[in-house]
């Protein structure tokens, strides 16, 4: 394992990890796990589909738990992952041969070196104020002939989107974490254009919609991120603890209808002529 350390741009409520979505705090990386569940299907499907396989080196940044990063070592065959977090602690707890793991801050300069057949990062970029620039980055340092997947999160629900203690409760998590943290989801509908715009050709994109059904992981997976971001939340002043309560209590019921935010994954190759 090795280490770099952090960029400067901090924004006011601190950075991921550091107030929210802490990961020293019970249950984090069961969070990330009904993500994982809900998510790494869709998500290696893809990275088959594009042709990751055997004799593939691989970045996976943010890597969370690591499923996808063990996934592509056991499923796809690919040679080598090198899992990139700011904390390494749930990468480190089940070693694999062909995985590196290095605990590194991605927005500082220099904190991965290298080049890689494949770059993936997964609800990383969304967290993240430097997003842009970041996009850049990562792109450079994917070989000719290879492949940057992106996946973040979009919210489909609209302004008609009938109220509901889901609609109510989510509209104030995506204020309250861009408040704090710099979460913004705003941005990832572009990520075609900003990946053409890094120097990816061609560009092309998806989006998976998990259903809210009781009990399933992207029910339990939003039910824990409201509990990590409910002093977010409330900070917003468009909820209360008691709206908060109910709309956990809602996901729960089969008393709801309501839409999921999804994923939209967005792949864009390095031309093979690019030095
Ligand atoms: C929502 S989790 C996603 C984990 C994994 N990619 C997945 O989809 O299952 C976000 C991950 O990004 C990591 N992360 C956040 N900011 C980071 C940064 N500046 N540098 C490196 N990792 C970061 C977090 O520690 C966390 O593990």
């Amino acid at each position: 394992m090795t280490t770099a350390s952090p960029g400067d741009d901090v924004p006011d409520g601190g950075r991921y990890g550091e107030t929210v979505f802490r990961p020293e705090q019970a249950g984090e990386g069961e969070r990330i796990d009904f993500g994982a569940l809900a998510y790494d299907d869709i998500t290696l499907a893809r990275l088959r589909a594009l042709g990751v396989g055997p004799g593939w080196r691989c970045l996976d940044v943010g890597a969370g738990t690591g499923t996808v990063s063990r996934r592509l070592l056991d499923e796809a065959g690919v040679a080598s992952v090198l899992a990139v977090d700011r904390d390494v602690r749930f990468l480190a707890e089940r070693p694999v041969p062909g995985l590196d793991v290095r605990e590194a801050d991605i927005t500082a300069p220099g904190s991965v070196p290298g080049r890689f057949h494949l770059v993936h990062a997964r609800f990383v970029l969304m967290h993240l104020p430097e997003r842009e620039h970041l996009i850049a980055r990562l792109a450079g340092l994917v070989e000719p002939g290879g492949v940057l997947v992106l996946s973040d999160a979009v919210d489909l629900t609209t302004d008609r989107t009938p109220t509901t203690p889901y609609t109510a409760v989510m509209r104030a998590m995506w204020q309250g974490l861009r408040a704090t943290i710099g979460t913004d989801i705003s941005w990832v509908p572009s990520y075609p254009h900003l990946l053409r715009a890094a120097g990816l050709l061609p560009v092309a994109a998806e989006v998976h919609v998990p259903p809210l059904v009781p009990g399933s992981p992207i029910s339990r997976f939003w039910a824990d991120t409201w509990e990590r971001s409910r002093a977010a939340m409330l900070a917003t002043g468009l909820v209360d603890t008691r709206a908060v309560d109910e709309a956990i209590r809602y996901l729960a019921s089969d008393a709801c209808a309501a839409l999921s935010a999804g994923m939209l994954t967005c792949w864009g190759h390095q031309p093979a002529g690019r030095r």
